[in-house]
């Protein structure tokens, strides 16, 4: 072995779970390097993140409730204790004393409140909190002498030995910054997978491009298993536009109303919370009164939106959106609740190898998340997987890689995203907001046929977009699975088929 690099711990991504894991295996003492496939912190949904890190106050019991029944019965109560457990010390160890993120508020925190949430207790910083994050989160890690960040470097495959993940082939070189087509192997005592969501799996998502969903599929591919994966969670208030943005629950959460083309406010036809009703019930019957009137606004009026939240408004303005008469809305792919089954560590059914953040299914969200819970959940498990995965061993020795063969001409130009249009289509028309079984059948007939092709063309290729549309077809096939499965609609997993009565107003949602 000429090439290999060894680490104590490798993490593979740089959101705000890749990089609590990181501070925490690096300040047990062990060496870490952090491969992502991000050039630059917008390339993580962590930087995304609008409405902020839900807290506890000094209420746990409160939040944990809201959680629970936002996860309409499917969430895992240990996973929650530990999260509403852990939630205090780690925003104020790691982001108030660690990192100094300047939260809004003049004496003391200003805390917000969002849909689904019984109380006002979110921090943020304007509606751009994992911006404020994750900038100062990376600098941290890059001056901290026990971590080697590695940008612009996929990782490709896990290397695993005998059921064991010893680490993972990456596209870029970590010692000489080359990049590297058939894999440079990293060994390492511990891999970490922070490599975030499934939004490239949609034509419209909220996730920045190149969330392929790569550590669900490597982990899948090495036989860890993953659960919960039909609950793809769809946010009701993204831009209505074939390239959307977020418009933030916060928004709601200070009063902003929705209203069909006809000027009519009908969430509370549909929960009795209105506006700040779940965000799978508000995101179906927003699809619903569009479907019927043509259009849905946000009607912003009742707020001093652009001195609220003067990033959106700008939003609004370079998009030519005049909000100040409602800003048109449409649901769209946000979040992945389920994911690579893990431990309240972290840890997988493989050996050596962690998930954390929004690739792993910790339980917390069971079928439906609570807003601004995903980068509090990033955050714990991150932390918690990081010590754990430093403290259960060092950089092993190098052994035998597996060979990826990179011996046939390089596909056309367009090959891969003609195809990614080809597993969007499917995944938006049969793998969406609302499915039968029908549809779900015949998605998983397409995305076979589309992961046997794209199988057969990586056996003698490895470039990285190929890589990318292989993990796609296998997470996408994954979700048409469980989805297919499943015949009983919980949260954001909806089987119109199963209870069809439920989308009309009135129904005792
Ligand atoms: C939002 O700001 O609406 C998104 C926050 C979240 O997904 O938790």
């Amino acid at each position: 072995m000429t090439d290999a690099t060894t680490t104590d711990v490798l993490v593979l991504g740089s959101g705000i779970a890749g990089c609590g894991a990181a501070l925490a295996a690096a300040r047990e003492g062990a060496s870490v390097l952090v491969a992502t496939k991000a050039q630059q912190p917008a390339d993580a949904s962590t930087d995304w993140a609008q409405g902020g890190i839900a807290t506890t106050r000094d209420d746990p019991e409160s939040l944990k409730r809201d959680i629970l029944a936002a996860g309409d019965g499917e969430a895992d109560p240990e996973a929650v204790d530990a999260l509403v457990g852990d939630a205090a010390a780690a925003v104020e160890d790691v982001l108030v004393d660690t990192l100094g993120v300047p939260f809004d508020g003049e004496e003391g925190f200003d805390y917000a409140r969002e849909a689904a949430h019984s109380a006002a207790r979110i921090l943020h910083v304007d509606a751009a909190t994992g911006h404020h994050i994750l900038g100062p989160f990376l600098r941290h890690l890059d001056a901290h002498e026990n971590v080697d960040m590695l940008e612009d470097a996929a990782a490709l495959d896990l290397i695993t030995d005998e059921g064991t993940v010893t680490g993972a082939l990456l596209d870029r070189n970590p010692r000489t910054g080359d990049r590297a087509e058939t894999g440079v192997p990293v060994f390492a005592g511990s891999t970490v997978l922070a490599t975030g969501g499934i939004g490239d799996l949609y034509r419209r998502s909220t996730n920045p491009r190149g969330s392929t969903g790569d550590g669900v599929a490597m982990a899948a591919l090495a036989g860890a298993d993953v659960t919960d994966a039909e609950y793809v969670q769809f946010h009701p208030t993204a831009y209505d536009d074939a390239d959307p943005f977020l418009v933030s629950e916060a928004v709601r959460g200070e009063g902003a109303l929705l209203r069909n083309a006809d000027g009519e406010r009908f969430m509370p036809d549909y929960h009795e919370d209105a506006e700040l009703a779940p965000r799978d019930v508000v995101a179906r019957a927003v699809a619903a009164e569009r479907d019927a009137t043509g259009e849905v606004r946000l009607d912003v009026s009742p707020l001093a939106f652009a001195e609220e939240f003067p990033g959106l408004a700008e939003s609004c303005a370079d998009r030519g959106v005049d909000w100040e008469t409602g800003i048109p809305v449409a649901p769209c792919e946000h979040f992945l609740c389920g994911g690579v089954a893990v431990d309240t560590v972290g840890r997988t059914s493989l050996d050596r190898l962690f998930a954390v953040g929004e690739c792993a299914r910790t339980g917390v969200h069971g079928a439906n998340r609570l807003a601004s819970t995903s980068l509090l959940e990033g955050l714990v498990w991150g932390l918690r997987a990081g010590e754990t995965a430093a403290g259960d061993g060092r950089a092993p020795a190098p052994s035998e890689p597996p060979e990826l063969r990179d011996r046939d001409p390089d596909l056309p130009d367009g090959f891969a995203a003609e195809k990614f249009r080809r597993l969007r289509r499917v995944m938006d028309e049969h793998v969406g907001l609302r499915r039968t079984g029908a549809d779900l059948q015949r998605a998983q007939g397409v995305l076979r046929r589309l992961k046997g092709e794209v199988d057969s063309y990586a056996r003698t290729r490895t470039s990285r977009d190929l890589y990318q549309l292989r993990n796609a077809a296998v997470v996408g096939l994954l979700i048409a699975r469980a989805a297919g499965e499943n015949p009983e609609s919980a949260g954001c997993h909806h089987r119109s088929d199963e209870a069809a009565a439920e989308e009309a107003p009135d129904a005792g949602h």
